[in-house]
């Protein structure tokens, strides 16, 4: 999605506050270089809520974004098991800051130097990946648009709970861009290759009821009541034994790749780690 930078220290959101800007990561509170960021993180016990905050900007994403939701990843607590990412006012998010393409590109390569390319898209793609972690379930409340980065960024989460108001759109290739902040392969599991296609290549439009048809949400809810669905959502999660939960979540994500008899082998696995924990001497 992003324009290759000449590196990290000059690769900067479009209001200069890329997260290496100022010097390493450890030099400031991670709180306020989240808040440069159009980032709010919120831990309460074993639940952390993560909020794209630039409502002015439809919650519009900048690399800074991206590097900050991966120092979330990195940074969080190890007794947090639910992970809720939220956008701020009226969208989820409206994809890549499209300020970032304007101007006149300082700051940016071309793209040609393919390995500098390759560890600048996958710094960004760190953003993402820690979502499907087995320690934490992540649980995406989408309302409003969701669109290139901001479906990408619903995709990595394991569980969606969207707002009848959702608006779902791959809009990347419109730009002539390719979807490359994970989202390809969860949306090609989830909806099949057929239909991946037609919404890639058309970016086209996915409202809610459509989504909830396809399985690229869950849930449900009219706009008003999915704060209280997610809250709902979360204390379920909670409910279940935490042991259980990572080993559910690993084996459920390893089942794609796996034969029969290589899953039937991780499930005895996985029982067998149970087991000794639950009546182990
Ligand atoms: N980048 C930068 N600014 C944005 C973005 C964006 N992606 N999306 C919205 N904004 C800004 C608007 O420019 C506007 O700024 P202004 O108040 O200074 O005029 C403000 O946010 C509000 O946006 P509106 O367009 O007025 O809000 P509306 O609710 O009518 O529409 C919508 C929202 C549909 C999201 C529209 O703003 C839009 O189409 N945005 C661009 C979406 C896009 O193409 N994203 C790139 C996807 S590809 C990828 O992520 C790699």
């Amino acid at each position: 999605d992003a324009r290759v930078g000449n590196g990290p220290e000059t690769a900067t959101g479009p209001t200069g506050t890329g997260l290496t800007r100022t010097g390493p990561a450890g030099d400031r509170p991670l709180e306020e270089r989240l808040a440069e960021a159009g980032l709010r993180l919120e831990v309460d016990g074993a639940v952390a809520t993560v909020t794209l905050n630039r409502p002015e900007r439809r919650n519009a994403m900048t690399f800074a974004t991206w590097r900050g939701l991966a120092a979330i990843g990195r940074s969080l607590p190890d007794g947090v098991r639910v992970v809720v990412l939220r956008g701020a006012g009226p969208s989820f998010s409206a994809g890549i800051d499209l300020s970032m393409f304007s101007g006149d590109g300082e700051g940016f390569a071309d793209g040609s130097d393919a390995e500098a390319t390759d560890r600048f898209i996958a710094e960004l793609q760190e953003g993402y990946t820690w979502l499907r972690r087995p320690e934490i379930v992540t649980v995406a409340a989408v309302h409003g648009h969701a669109i290139g980065g901001g479906f990408q960024l619903a995709l990595a989460c394991d569980i969606r709970v969207a707002a009848d108001d959702v608006k779902f759109c791959m809009k990347e290739p419109a730009l002539g861009l390719v979807p490359d902040l994970t989202g390809t392969k969860p949306l090609v599991e989830i909806v099949g290759i057929g239909r991946a296609l037609e919404l890639c290549l058309t970016a086209r439009t996915v409202h809610a009821e459509e989504a909830a048809r396809l399985g690229i949400a869950e849930i449900v809810v009219p706009r008003d009541g999915l704060d209280a669905a997610v809250d709902d959502l979360v204390a379920s999660l909670l409910a279940v034994n935490p042991g259980a939960a990572v080993a559910t979540k690993r084996l459920l994500w390893e089942a794609p790749e796996n034969t029969l008899e290589q899953q039937c082998a991780a499930e005895r696995r996985e029982q067998a780690g149970r087991l000794r924990d639950l009546f182990g001497k």
